[in-house]
């Protein structure tokens, strides 16, 4: 028996942008999205001095960025190369943003943190991120149980690869524009609460996931936050079975496909990181040096809420 949890996420708040039959507050909202929005990842960047206590303007501008397109990308000035000191400073980070209910994750290390490296060692074995293959986009957690969806992530550049590693990033808000645009019905479709399964498994511990049915677009209960859970994976995964379901897919694919102006690329270098409201994603595939102990890494954190953008500190 499939999982299924989610209610029926009709939007009847009427000052809701999300909300499919208010197309006045659509429009509001989706011109003061666009207007003047950052279409170089250049725009994104914020400079900080310290990892653990960022300043409050620092710390605003990060807010402002955050607030436009759901992700802002730091780098900062003098990053310690001792891990314990990485791990601890992007704890007191995270927590600036209000970002404290970590996802227990199989893999993860001390304080939740993911270390994202090529490495053959038992329980990452095998799971693409832990290679140095490409991925295909996807949003954090799309196979999650109902409940358990990731909010938000971030992600830190510890050390670079050689070549590659490149990551694109796309807002959710701005993949709802496009197809709502295109088709309203397209949303709709989307929005149903059996959109998207991603079929049963068997993890590599012996522990069994059941099937994650789930809408792609979900909104908050105040109509004002959207959500996306979604991947470009072509097996292990069924659509609800509509013709309109079908055209939406293929006009996400599309977009994806190098069609949407407003992707967003960057290559981390050491010290430079995300945090942004679970936006999809993708990475390049990347060669590592020869020696063994110096590939690239990156530390990933994911949280079950939503990065808060009022408040400013924790
Ligand atoms: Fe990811």
């Amino acid at each position: 028996m499939p999982l299924i949890t989610e209610k029926s996420n009709i939007i009847e708040s009427l000052t809701s942008p999300f909300n499919l039959a208010r197309d006045e507050a659509y429009q509001v909202w989706r011109k003061e999205k666009l207007d003047n929005y950052p279409d170089d990842s250049a725009k994104l960047v914020v400079e900080i001095s310290d990892l653990g206590n960022i300043s409050d303007e620092e710390s605003n501008s990060m807010r402002a960025i955050l607030a436009k397109t759901n992700m802002v990308i730091y780098t900062c000035r003098n990053v310690s190369d001792d891990p314990a000191s990485i791990r601890k400073g992007l704890t007191a980070l995270s927590a600036r943003f209000g970002l404290n209910a970590n996802e227990a994750h199989r893999s993860a290390g001390e304080e939740n943190i993911v270390a994202l490296e090529v490495t053959n060692l038992d329980g990452k074995r095998g799971y693409i991120p832990y290679t140095n293959k490409p991925l295909n986009w996807h949003t954090d957690g799309y196979y999650n149980a109902s409940g358990q969806e990731i909010g938000a992530f971030l992600l830190h550049c510890a050390r670079n690869a050689l070549a590659g590693g490149q990551n694109q990033l796309l807002d959710p808000e701005i993949a709802y524009i496009r197809l709502r645009d295109e088709n309203p019905a397209y949303i709709e479709a989307l929005s149903h609460p059996e959109a998207m399964t991603i079929p049963f498994n068997r993890e590599k511990d012996g522990s069994i996931r059941l099937d994650s049915v789930g809408p792609v677009f979900k909104v908050s209960d105040d109509g004002m936050n959207l959500s996306m859970r979604y991947t470009a994976r072509t097996r292990s995964i069924s659509w609800r079975d509509t013709p309109k379901t079908n055209e939406a897919v293929a006009f996400v694919r599309h977009l994806l496909d190098g069609n949407e102006p407003l992707v967003q690329t960057i290559t981390m270098r050491p010290g430079q990181g995300m945090i942004n409201n679970n936006v999809l994603h993708n990475r390049t595939g990347f060669e590592n040096s020869a020696t063994d102990n110096n590939g690239r890494l990156l530390y990933r954190i994911r949280f079950h809420q939503r990065v808060n953008i009022q408040a400013n500190s924790f």
